[in-house]
């Protein structure tokens, strides 16, 4: 029987390349979105591809509700998940009382893991891979609330949210080390997707200080945006394909192992992650070890 694999938000963007790359490699994909044409039109092109049948999921994987209903849907045995759902809100945004960037790049990835560990450990050796992004340099460091001291700027509470689930990456690479369940960071660097199209042509996205500086900034951020997403879905194939990686690495946009920011095994952001992750998307008893 194919290996599965689930791409969140797998139906458009880096997703879908990364899906296509991961049936290519013989799987079986499932692909997440909200849009269920979108994800007849992604089951279609992957199967004109000649592999294993793909299968598309609906969900919307800013709702945490929906997050534990699609593990639900997601039965037996599971040998990659990638974790590649992202979102940057130009406005404040709150989703079930929380904010929105936090629950999307963080909250939302987070649980779908810990509640699929069950069906990852019976499909060992298996592979999780959170997708990250260049941002995470950009963000406060601070965790102890769900929203950081100070204004809100789109681009680096992105950025946090990211640091955040970079940090519950690295830290669960090392609980889960001997399981059987490889886990991997991957920067796909930048592609022209609906969301660098959308977001980040507002100057308001980033703070005040690099706002007086926006034309250098909007020109860095167009041609680190600016490549096809096939290019960027590369990280992600590679860390969820090569078997010569260890477990607890970040892949970097050029497909090699980078090191990651130092907050991002800083024992005291890893706590502090830990304890908001756990207050915001409690799992039940028993599913996580
Ligand atoms: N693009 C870049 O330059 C860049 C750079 C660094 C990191 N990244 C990261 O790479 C990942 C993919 O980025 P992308 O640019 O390809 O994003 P994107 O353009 O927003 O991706 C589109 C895909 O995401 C799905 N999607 C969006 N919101 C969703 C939700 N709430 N629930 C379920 N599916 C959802 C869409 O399907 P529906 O519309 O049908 O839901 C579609 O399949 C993200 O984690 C992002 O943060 C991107």
């Amino acid at each position: 029987m194919a290996r599965r694999a689930v791409v969140t938000a797998g139906t458009g963007g880096i997703g879908l390349e990364t899906a296509l790359g991961l049936a290519k490699a013989g799987y079986a994909v499932t692909v997440v979105g909200r849009n269920a044409e979108r994800g007849a039109w992604a089951v279609e092109r992957i199967n004109a591809g000649g592999g294993e049948p793909a299968r598309f999921l609906q969900a919307d994987l800013a709702s945490l509700d929906e997050v534990r209903t699609l593990s639900e849907r997601i039965e037996g045995e599971l040998a990659v998940l990638v974790n590649n759902v992202g979102a940057m809100f130009e406005d404040r945004t709150e989703l079930d009382g929380v904010e929105g960037s936090l629950v999307v790049n963080h909250l939302s990835p987070y649980l779908l893991t810990e509640l699929l560990l069950p069906a990852l450990q019976s499909g060992a050796p298996s592979r999780v891979v959170n997708v990250t992004t260049g941002a995470v340099a950009l963000a406060k460091k601070v965790f102890d609330e769900v929203e950081p001291p100070g204004g809100y700027y789109g681009f680096h509470w992105y950025g946090r949210a990211k640091l955040a689930n970079l940090a519950y990456t690295l830290d669960l690479a090392t609980r889960l080390a001997g399981s059987g369940v490889a886990v991997f960071a991957a920067d796909p660097g930048g592609a022209a997707t609906d969301m660098t199209d959308g977001t980040m042509r507002n100057p308001k996205i980033v703070s005040p200080g690099l706002r007086l500086l926006w034309p250098l900034v909007r020109r860095k951020f167009e041609r680190s945006t600016s490549g096809p997403a096939s290019e960027a879905a590369r990280s992600s194939i590679i860390a969820a394909t090569d078997e010569s990686l260890r477990t607890g690495l970040l892949i970097g946009a050029h497909g090699q192992p980078v090191t990651p920011i130092k907050a991002a095994t800083d024992p005291r952001v890893i706590a502090a992650v830990r304890r908001l992750t756990e207050r915001h998307a409690p799992v039940p008893d028993g599913i996580s070890n």
